[in-house]
């Protein structure tokens, strides 16, 4: 009997310790990938939903297995062909034998990691940080004119004008900001205008007057989307033929001299009402606005050809290759950036940095607008009729009317008066 209570007791204590052990033991092994035939295993779908790096080199590695392919001649089954598993793989990372019509790089890859990221990244950060980046500067603008209100002209006008462009200068100008204006409309239309004209749309948990309003007012909106982005795509070559006539018309205007230094310290005479920092034809501030214009504009209208142009056009491993050569990333203390890219990977990444950068030069230029119309007595002649009031002349570009003077003197002939 007392043999038979310790055997009891015994395996009493085995079973418990077994059970205790079996909880604390680690989370069950990650199975062999063998195992697996090369799918994704429990841990790699939790990694996945982590957000952390998935390693996929076991299952790129078995493409062209003869043994994974062998499987390619059996026969359907009723759960789908045995080749699945094969033909999948080589879809899934870009290496199956597709035939297409349309033969362009992009083409015969047909499942990319990176959509997803640039999906949520246009529908969220883009548009909300992008909106809420002009409506700050729309909001300084603002202040800005209840702080100072308009820039006068300090001695009033004087009623003399001295020519500030010429026509062919106001035509590139109007070219570029008509064309840019344009550009800026239909490319936020294009970003925002599901949000603000359809219903919003919660899947399942719309309501069904909100289905059947999204019906209605969806074709609209899909036609004045295509709409705005014919007028985008084509528009875009005035906004680059424009960029290229102010360049070459202005650039010797616009480097750097050393009344610059003094133009920035004084805040360009725009904060205080006697302070009027001499400048020649443009000043410090202008000169940041036209550098801004030709090297955003520039990058603009590149990644926006390589948008129009889909695959033909990659610019980014290239680019990156060149940035991790210089260390460029590791001083701002990041990884090297990835130089392989797939071809759409590209396209994602001209879109996002087309937009950025689009967000950019927009916010620049609703101030260049602002000062060269309401928040200036004055300068909006320049652009306008192109002759400007003396005293305005005088007031911010003093270098400048000396220059002109001088030249006109030398010009005109002795005993005449120089026109103004
Ligand atoms: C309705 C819109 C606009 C108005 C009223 C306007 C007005 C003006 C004026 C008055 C000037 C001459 C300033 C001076 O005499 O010193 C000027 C110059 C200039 N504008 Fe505009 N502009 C507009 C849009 C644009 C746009 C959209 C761009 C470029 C995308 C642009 C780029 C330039 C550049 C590069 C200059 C020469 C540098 C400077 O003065 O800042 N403008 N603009």
């Amino acid at each position: 009997m007392d043999k038979l209570k310790l055997l009891l007791t015994i395996t009493l204590l085995a079973f418990v310790s077994a059970s205790a052990l079996a909880q604390t033991a680690p989370a069950a092994e990650e199975p062999s990938r063998a195992e697996t035939g090369g799918a994704m295993t429990l841990e790699d779908i939790l990694r996945r939903q982590r957000g952390e790096e998935v390693d996929t080199t076991f299952r790129e590695g078995l493409i062209g297995d003869p043994n994974a392919a062998a499987q390619l001649t059996d026969p359907l089954g009723t759960l789908g062909g045995a080749s699945d598993p094969e033909l999948w793989r080589a879809l899934r990372f870009g290496s199956a034998d597709i035939t297409s019509q349309v033969r362009n790089p992009g083409a015969t890859l047909l499942v990319q990691d990176t959509g997803m990221n640039w999906t949520l990244f246009r529908e969220g950060p883009l548009r909300v940080y992008g909106g809420y980046f002009l409506l700050g500067v729309l909001g300084l603008l603002v202040l800005f004119y209840l702080l100072r209100g308009r820039v006068m002209i300090e001695a009033g006008r004087s009623g003399q004008t001295i020519v500030r462009f010429k026509s062919i200068e106001r035509f590139g100008h109007w070219l570029l900001a008509g064309s840019f204006i344009l550009l800026g409309i239909t490319g936020l239309f294009t970003l925002y205008a599901r949000v603000f004209l359809l219903p919003p749309s919660a899947g399942a948990l719309n309501t069904e007057a909100e289905i059947v309003a999204r019906q209605a007012e969806g074709p609209l909106v899909e036609t004045l989307l295509e709409y705005a982005k014919w007028v985008h795509n084509n528009v875009s070559w005035a906004f680059i033929a424009a960029l290229i006539l102010v360049f070459v018309m202005w650039v010797v205007h616009n480097l750097p001299s050393r009344h610059d230094v003094n133009w920035i310290l004084k805040g360009g005479g725009l904060f205080s009402k006697h302070s009027h920092p001499p400048a020649k034809k443009f000043n410090a501030g202008q000169k940041l606005i036209f550098w801004s214009v030709i090297i955003l504009g520039g990058s603009i209208s590149a990644s926006g050809l390589s948008l129009l142009f889909p695959f033909e056009l990659p610019m980014f491993a290239k680019t990156f290759v060149i940035l991790n050569s210089m260390g460029i990333p590791s001083m701002l203390g990041m990884g090297p950036l990835p130089e392989v890219l797939t071809p759409h990977a590209e396209m994602q990444l001209a879109q996002a940095w087309h937009a950025i950068v689009s967000f950019v030069l927009m916010g620049i230029i609703v101030a260049h607008i602002y000062i060269g119309s309401v928040g200036m007595e004055g300068a909006y002649d320049a652009m306008g009729s192109g002759e400007v009031d003396l005293n305005w002349a005088k007031e911010h570009h003093s270098l400048w009317v000396e220059e002109v003077q001088a030249k006109e003197k030398k010009s005109a002939p002795s005993g005449a008066t120089p026109a103004e």
